[in-house]
């Protein structure tokens, strides 16, 4: 197969002509409730392109939402995942056990942060793998409550929609929800009323207020928080807020868990975004840059925590599929070989100089914030925090026309936000920059 060509090339309007015929098979043959961002249909991807149907070839800033990392069919995942394919598919981990599962629980447990004994299980997906840590979280504390943040997501299963903080889309009609979920606030700093400069202290003392009075510490299982809300909007909760969070946790037997399922695997220029404030979780829930591509999503953390639960209480047919595991043994494997979290660094430090120099320029940019490979910028209405969704719906609008995959996101859905693949080229990745400054110019 020809090498896929990592330049932007526009044949068509976007969405073109073949694209717009299976969108409408699409809307013929599968639920309204999947939506879908950007009608192209794809047929290649790798490096930082996107090719489709009508021969366009976009600049991804998606990443499949945080997924292709290493790219999409990275060398070293396809190399494992294949020879996978052709030995075994499938035994079932439960029934008769293979190597691959246990050597991503190795790596796993060496690379998440902290040197004590850790165990690891495997999963489908990220709102799975929440739904295990909650059950061992309650299995190893006999207590039952779950607290969580403004701004949270965690999945959209029962369990995780009642963790998820925004009702639209996520929530709407879907209910009623899990028992024994308590939320509170978030240190956003850019809406904290009393501003940034007090947001992480006082933030902190007012969730620990309300877990101590509304729930009573002694009754909580888990404490479950993104290091930094993802689909809330890219908030990196003001620092100090997450180690307070940590410390009230471990004072009083509750089991932190840091959400990393979007976050981890260098997204944010660390292999995880709670090493960057020294925070230590009990269990940590990966899933997305995992595998590069293929559908895993694992538990890491205590032995004691994770070995309370009864043989046979947690699992899943599919959980830590052969193909899976060795994809991410492939993903693991080129994340250290080109040294992705230097690549996720060098990304934050050229798209912040050049979302900083667009924020002076349109004052509908409120803030340009996030980690590594994980950027965003907030629209306001100019000169207020008046959240401007509008614009931010039209300048993805704006970027996709012009070939440019983003995604928007946040609680007011006036976030835009930019995943590229770490292996994106600088050159790729300032075309796309581009092609914002322009369509910001227009919106
Ligand atoms: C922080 C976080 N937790 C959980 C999930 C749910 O993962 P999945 O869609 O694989 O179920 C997501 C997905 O966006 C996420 O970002």
């Amino acid at each position: 197969m020809t090498e896929l060509s990592q330049e932007r090339r526009l044949v068509t309007s976007i969405p073109g002509p073949k694209s717009q015929e299976l969108m409408a098979r699409k809307v013929a043959a599968v639920p309204n409730g999947i939506g879908v961002t950007l009608p192209v249909f794809v047929t290649r991807a790798g490096g930082g392109v996107l090719e489709d149907v009508d021969g366009n070839s976009l600049i991804d800033f998606g990443s499949g939402i945080a997924v292709t990392s290493v790219g999409n069919s990275a060398e070293a995942v396809v190399r494992r995942a294949t020879a996978q394919l052709a030995d075994f598919t499938h035994t079932c981990f439960m029934v008769t056990p293979y190597e691959g599962y246990v050597e991503v629980a190795e790596q796993l447990n060496e690379l998440t942060p902290g040197d004590h004994e850790k165990r690891t299980a495997l999963f489908n997906s990220g709102a799975e793998a929440v739904e295990n840590a909650v059950k061992i979280a309650r299995s190893y504390t006999k207590r039952t409550a779950v607290v969580v943040f403004d701004h949270g997501y965690h999945g959209r299963t029962n369990l995780t929609m009642a963790l998820t903080a925004k009702n639209m889309p996520y929530k709407e009609g879907f209910g009623p929800f899990a028992p024994e979920v308590y939320r509170v606030p978030l240190a956003y700093g850019y809406r904290w009323l009393t501003g940034a400069e007090n947001c992480a202290e006082e933030a902190a003392a007012q969730a620990i207020d309300m877990i101590t009075k509304q729930v009573g510490a002694e009754n909580v299982a888990a404490i479950v928080i993104e290091p930094i809300a993802g689909e809330g909007g890219f908030i990196e909760p003001a620092k100090g807020f997450l180690p307070k969070i940590a410390e009230f946790a471990k004072a009083n037997g509750i089991v932190f868990v840091a959400d990393e399922i979007q976050t981890g695997f260098c997204r944010t220029g660390q292999w995880f975004a709670c090493e960057d404030e020294g925070i230590v979780p009990d269990l940590i829930t990966t899933a997305k840059g995992i595998a590069g591509g293929l559908p895993l999503a694992a538990v890491t953390g205590r032995a004691e925590i994770m070995d309370a639960a009864h043989a046979g209480g947690l699992g899943g047919t599919y959980g830590g599929n052969p193909v899976a595991c060795a994809a991410a043994l492939g993903a693991i494997e080129t994340m250290k070989e080109l040294d992705l979290n230097a690549r996720a660094r060098r990304i934050e430090e050229v798209m912040k100089g050049r979302l900083r120099t667009m924020q002076e320029k349109f004052d509908v940019i409120g803030e340009v914030r996030g980690r590594g490979g994980m950027i965003a910028v907030e629209l306001v209405e100019p000169g207020t925090t008046t959240p401007n969704a509008a614009a931010t719906a039209a300048l993805a609008k704006a970027c996709h026309a012009e070939g440019l995959v983003v995604l928007t996101c946040g609680t007011y859905g006036n976030v835009l936000r930019f995943l590229p693949p770490l292996v994106i080229g600088e050159d790729l990745l300032n075309e796309g920059l581009d092609i914002i400054e322009e369509a910001l110019t227009r919106v």
